[in-house]
């Protein structure tokens, strides 16, 4: 039996990075250390952090009632304003922002402040995109897709900037940024679409393309785990979404030669490495 775990699987670099950034305050001695909503979408990871005394909060009216303590922003980023209740808390803010997103904030804060329209594609429910929404100074429109971008008025002379959440499909940004080049407008789309996910989602394809069983790790409410999910049972019949170990049952997997693992983004390193272990003893 061969076990293939894809290199791509588990974390994308800002999510690891926020999760070691609360993981170095949890050893820096130093008071309490909270997250500003879940840090990864990640049941496991979360619990295991509470259990190192890591608390979350979900409203920053609570901020209120916290006198000392350090206090994480996680790497979807959050608003102009949500940044400044913080800043003004008496907590010690640490910013796990992922570097692409800030990024955004950047861009869209100048284009406003050059009286251009900001257009976000992306999901207006997401917490990224509110974030980014919360960074625009001027006018601001979110688009999920090619035909809402089409249905949005602008007027004569009216200067855009076109930015996308960072996992936001390629090819659907493609379509938005193509409908704005049809109406003349030129210098006007930075794109802001981060590779990890596609990368993530081609390895799981061509893996999914070479095995006899594909396993993929990840949470049940993880969009991009049911995604990779979706990508894999297109290209091998035999795919299995697991949450962790104790969903696996090996026994439909005797008759093949070939395993593929994959993970979704917020799924741990120690989680991928229990699943490939098990995997490759038992089999
Ligand atoms: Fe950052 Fe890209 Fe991950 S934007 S949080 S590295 S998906």
């Amino acid at each position: 039996m061969k076990v293939i775990t894809a290199n791509t699987a588990g974390f994308c670099f800002g999510v690891r990075r926020a999760v070691d950034l609360v993981l170095e305050q949890c050893s820096a001695a130093g008071g309490d250390v909270y997250t500003y909503g879940p840090i990864i979408h990640n049941e496991q990871v979360v619990a295991g952090l509470e259990k190192k005394g890591v608390r979350v909060i979900e409203d920053l009216a609570d901020l209120d009632t916290i006198k000392e303590g350090t206090i994480i922003i996680r790497s979807h980023g959050v608003s102009r304003a949500e940044q400044e209740i913080m800043d003004r808390s008496s907590l010690n803010v640490v910013d796990a922002t992922c570097p692409y997103v800030k990024k955004i904030h950047r861009i869209v804060e100048k284009a406003g402040d050059e009286g251009r329209t900001v257009i976000i594609a992306g999901d207006p429910g997401h917490p990224e995109v509110r974030g980014i929404v919360g960074w625009t100074t001027g006018r601001a429109i979110v688009v999920n897709s090619a035909a809402e971008a089409a249905s949005v008025q602008l007027e004569k002379g009216e200067q855009i900037m076109l930015v996308a959440q960072t996992t936001f499909q390629a090819a659907k940004f493609e379509d938005i940024v193509e409908i704005y080049r049809k109406r003349g407008y030129y210098d006007f789309v930075i794109n802001t679409v981060c590779s990890a996910t596609d990368e993530r989602q081609a390895e799981a394809r061509d893996l999914a393309r070479q095995v006899d069983v594909m396993i993929v790790v990840g949470g049940r409410h993880s969009s991009n785990t049911r995604k990779l999910y979706e990508i894999c049972q297109e290209h091998c019949e035999s795919t299995y979404l697991i949450e962790t170990l104790d969903d696996l049952d090996l026994k439909p997997f005797q008759s093949f030669l070939c395993v593929g693992i994959t993970a979704g983004a917020s799924t741990p390193n120690s989680i991928i490495e229990e699943v490939t272990d098990y995997v490759r003893t038992k089999l």
